[in-house]
């Protein structure tokens, strides 16, 4: 007989009146539409997805018979205006008006142009996440933000726009690349460094079971990254504080994206990078133990091999971390650990402090 699945997990983000829940169990894309009903979302929906998404995950959700996706092109080279433009085209052409809910089936990049097409269509139609890789179950699809790409800058063109409700069902993910699963652990491993270092020990001993993706631990895991996401957006929706500390390891994962033309990695694997860098500069100042940082840096190290940084030198990064857009006021602004499950965010962090940071990852210095 198989194990009975744990009920579902309810969170709610925000504050009322425009709070909503997260819901995350096993086989709830089975039971979407009828979710989507006891949720009162309208019935009228229009589904946005791509293709090869749409392909893999369509059997496992409850849609109903006939349900004729918009679909457009899959992968963050198109996370383009063009593509917003093709869903409206698509809600239009699907008679959607005011009252239509925009029902976005795939990963950060599909639920970020997808969520950007619904808050711009009629100046904004209800938006449902349903999240299908690891990276959007516990991070892009919960806090509202939604945008663009614009050829000259990652995530330029944007809008807050929270969804009705999230329904994150991790049996979606069991086609997931490998690859693609590993690049959403270093987010987790980011979600236990700021906020819980029961997180953390829970990834650490049980790192083979969550690569293998055994429910019994993967459920749980992306559950409380869904709570620890859903707090922090709760109290700092527009990111004036808090939700800062969200951007661990994303100063210097930017960076080492940019600089190799977002070719050489998957974002979650610059930033498993920026965490490490991190963990060393939080060491260096004394703010965090050299138990502490090696534990992060195994940990990050036991996710699997990533692409090589040797060849990079250190002042192309520190170039671009100056263009950041997290450059606040002229300001720098960094997250650094203060212990495994707590994170400060300074702005005094020196060049030089980066540098010395840099060349333990093994970048080379110097032009
Ligand atoms: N809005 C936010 O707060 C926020 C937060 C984090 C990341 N993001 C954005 O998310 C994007 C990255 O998202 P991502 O890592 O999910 O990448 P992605 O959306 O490009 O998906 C990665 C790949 O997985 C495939 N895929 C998706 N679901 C699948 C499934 N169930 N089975 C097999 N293949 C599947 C996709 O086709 C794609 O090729 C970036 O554009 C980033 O800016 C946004
Ligand atoms: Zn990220």
């Amino acid at each position: 007989m198989l194990p009975a699945m744990p009920p579902p997990v309810r969170i709610t983000v925000g504050q009322e009146p425009r709070s909503y829940g997260v819901e995350v169990g096993e086989g709830l894309g089975g039971l979407l539409w009828a979710l989507l009903d006891r949720h009162g979302i309208s019935s009228r929906r229009v589904v946005v997805s791509t293709a090869p998404i749409w392909r893999l995950v369509e059997p496992a959700l409850q849609v109903p018979a006939g349900t004729d996706p918009v679909l457009v092109p899959d992968g963050e080279r198109f996370k383009l205006l063009s593509n917003v433009a093709r869903i409206h085209d698509g809600l239009l052409k699907a008679g959607a008006d005011r009252g239509t809910t925009v029902v976005a089936v795939g990963g950060g990049v599909l639920g970020d142009t997808a969520g950007f097409a619904a808050a711009t269509y009629m100046r904004g139609i209800p938006l449902v996440h349903v999240p299908t890789t690891l990276v959007a179950q516990v991070d892009s699809a919960i806090g509202g933000k939604v945008g663009v790409n614009h050829p000259l800058a990652k995530n330029l063109i944007g809008a807050f726009h929270p969804p009705r409700v999230v329904i994150v069902d991790p049996s979606l993910l069991a086609t997931l690349a490998r690859r693609e699963f590993r690049a959403g652990l270093y987010e987790v491993i980011k979600y236990a460094i700021i906020a819980s270092g029961a997180l953390f020990a829970t990834v650490a001993q049980s790192l083979s079971a969550l690569l293998s993706r055994d429910p019994g631990v993967l459920i749980p895991v992306i559950a409380e990254c869904c709570h620890i996401k859903a707090r922090i957006v709760t109290a700092d929706e527009f990111e004036t504080g808090q939700r800062r500390l969200l951007n661990l390891g994303h100063t210097v994962g930017h960076a080492l994206e940019s600089v190799t033309k977002y070719r050489r990695f998957r974002h979650g694997e610059a930033v498993g990078y920026g965490i490490v860098c991190a963990a060393r500069m939080a060491e260096a100042r004394g703010a965090l133990t050299s138990e502490q940082a090696d534990a992060i840096a195994r940990l990050v190290a036991q996710l699997g091999p990533v692409p090589p940084v040797g060849d990079l030198s250190s002042s192309d990064v520190l170039e671009t971390i100056r263009y950041d857009k997290k450059v606040v006021d002229g300001r720098l602004h960094f997250v650094l650990p203060t212990g495994i499950g707590a994170a400060v965010v300074v702005d005094d962090v020196t060049s030089a402090e980066i540098e010395r940071a840099l060349a333990c990852l093994g970048l080379r210095p110097g032009p």
